[in-house]
């Protein structure tokens, strides 16, 4: 039965838009907004549904190896004082480009002219090529490696050799099994990469031995996930950092879980415990939670997002993900563009051979029409005759507005749920989430939609909170200082001369 909530909820798109009408809608085009408004629109209640399943999987994953949400352990053992020092190289292999980075941590010294500058970067952006998401090992690791040579040339002078190498981190933000931080075997390719010959690999491994081969004055000390990244660099700067999240083209977050509860860790590894043989400690887990509900028990899916599975490399992976990342907002926008044109609703003067091109779209497109304030929505027809090469009529820009509504609010909403399961399962009642990605930080609404979902599901209203206890903040340079700051831990650990285990180093 429907609950009278639910009823209320479920109100028509025309009472929860915040959108002003522009243009009124054919009938036919007002009642397929109908239908898109009841496929795409997800209650409170049903949020609640969604994140009673997803503790379910997180504390699955917790407990053995190979469930569906996998729950990376990541050897990163506590969060930073904010005292870190050091000099680190870090990479960053993203979705489209790849990054190298030095970065100075200055911790808590004194002398800076600026205290509030905690460390500094020198850095070079190389956008991948396009063929790269489905080259071979091979060609991946050998064009990172001529980059890094590249960096080390122009940036580095000759200060490093084989006797000083420079430490350098690796932030492959992809779901990896650790069993030590300068180690991950690649579960699957996601956000659309399909290499050949890395899954059921070391990435590390091979990375390194590119590196050798190359001879540069490099040592791998740490691999690590963006989402542990972005936790580590704003725990720099800002206590009450609870979680990391990324929010961009791929979805996921990181916090620290403490030893005890993660059973499936080996209850004789020498590295988790205590001077008395009891585990103890923490460690961030890297959930990959994009993978909830691969097995379509509780997302609502519609055909759109059926379409985006079958197509992508990895069908019936990553599903959470398919619904709610900035790689596939822009290109469900699109498969609905095609479908009302195919039923004649829309562009029915002009075809654009654009719309009819898979990805087309990305999620500015939709963040750019959110964003429109221009008179008479100038911009958003700019957008659509540069993009796709349409002109649009004022009811075509009136839809499209909608729906880019639609898609964008069912993602901020889902998105907030993968938070609410991790500090529903953790007791976790205040704090900071520190986001990045693009949809978090380019996108100009993601927050607010985000905050107001979170609230309904932990019934913040109904508590009578003054303020919300749970707050997303834009999260520091996690892939650059946050995996500096990691391998410098790493190597302030490997430098103490009483550990309470050797066997925490790599081996
Ligand atoms: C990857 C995660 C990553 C996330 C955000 C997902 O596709 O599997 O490792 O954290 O994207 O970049």
């Amino acid at each position: 039965m429907t609950s009278s909530k639910e009823l209320i909820a479920q109100d028509s798109w025309h009472q929860r838009s915040e959108l002003d009408d522009m243009a009124d809608l054919s009938p036919e085009l007002e009642k397929e907004m109908e239908r898109l408004d009841k496929e795409f629109w997800i209650s409170g209640e049903k949020l609640k549904k969604i994140v009673t399943r997803f503790r379910d999987e997180l504390e699955e994953g917790l407990q053995e190896n190979g469930t569906n949400i996998p729950m990376n352990v990541t050897w990163v053992h506590r969060l930073p004082t904010g005292k870190e020092k050091g000099t680190i190289l870090t990479l960053d292999l993203g979705g489209t480009n790849l990054r190298v980075c030095k970065v100075t941590l200055h911790g808590d010294s004194t002398d800076l002219k600026d205290p509030s500058q905690k460390y500094t970067l020198d850095q070079e952006q190389y956008k991948l090529p396009g063929s790269i998401k489905t080259a071979t090992a091979e060609e991946l690791w050998t064009y990172i490696a001529e980059k890094l040579s590249d960096f080390i040339d122009q940036k580095l002078g000759g200060e490093y050799n084989d006797t000083n190498k420079l430490p350098l981190g690796f932030t492959f933000s992809y779901p990896a099994t650790q069993e030590r931080i300068d180690h991950a075997i690649l579960q699957t390719w996601t956000k659309g990469f399909d290499i050949e010959g890395v899954e059921g690999q070391d990435a590390a491994a091979q990375l390194r031995e590119k590196i050798e081969e190359r001879k540069l004055p490099l040592e791998l000390i740490c691999v690590i996930n963006d989402t542990v990244g972005a936790m580590v660099a704003s725990a720099y700067n800002d206590h009450d950092t609870i979680i990391g999240g990324i929010f961009g083209t791929g979805c996921n977050a990181a916090y620290m879980s403490s030893v005890p509860s993660i059973k499936k860790l080996d209850p004789n590894d020498a590295r988790l415990k205590d001077s008395d043989g009891h585990k103890s400690g923490q460690m961030a887990i890297n959930c990959e939670y994009g993978a909830f509900d691969n097995a379509h028990r509780v997302l609502p899916l519609t055909k759109y997002d059926a379409q985006i599975d079958e197509k992508s490399p990895r069908p019936g992976e990553q599903a959470f993900e398919k619904f709610s990342a900035g790689l596939y907002l822009g290109e469900i926008f699109r498969l609905v563009l095609v479908e009302l044109t195919d039923k004649g609703l829309i562009f029915k003067n002009a075809q654009s051979d654009k719309l009819r091109k898979s990805y087309t779209l990305d999620t500015g497109f939709l963040s750019q029409m959110e964003d429109d304030e221009s008179r008479g929505f100038a911009d958003t027809r700019r957008l659509f005759k540069d993009v796709l090469g349409l002109e649009v009529t004022d009811e075509e820009i009136e839809l499209s507005r909608r729906l880019a509504e639609l898609i964008a609010v069912r993602g901020a909403r889902l998105c907030a749920c993968g938070v609410a399961a991790i500090c529903l399962k953790e007791g976790i009642e205040k704090g900071h989430v520190a986001a990045d990605g693009s949809v978090a930080n380019k996108h100009p609404k993601f927050k607010k939609r985000w905050a107001k979902a979170l609230g309904e599901i932990l019934d913040w209203e109904e508590k009578g909170l003054q303020e919300d206890p749970i707050i997303i903040t834009s999260a520091e340079d996690g892939s650059g200082v946050g995996c500096a700051i990691i391998a410098a831990m790493e190597l302030e650990w490997r430098a103490k001369p009483t550990k309470a285990c050797a066997s925490r180093v790599s081996i």
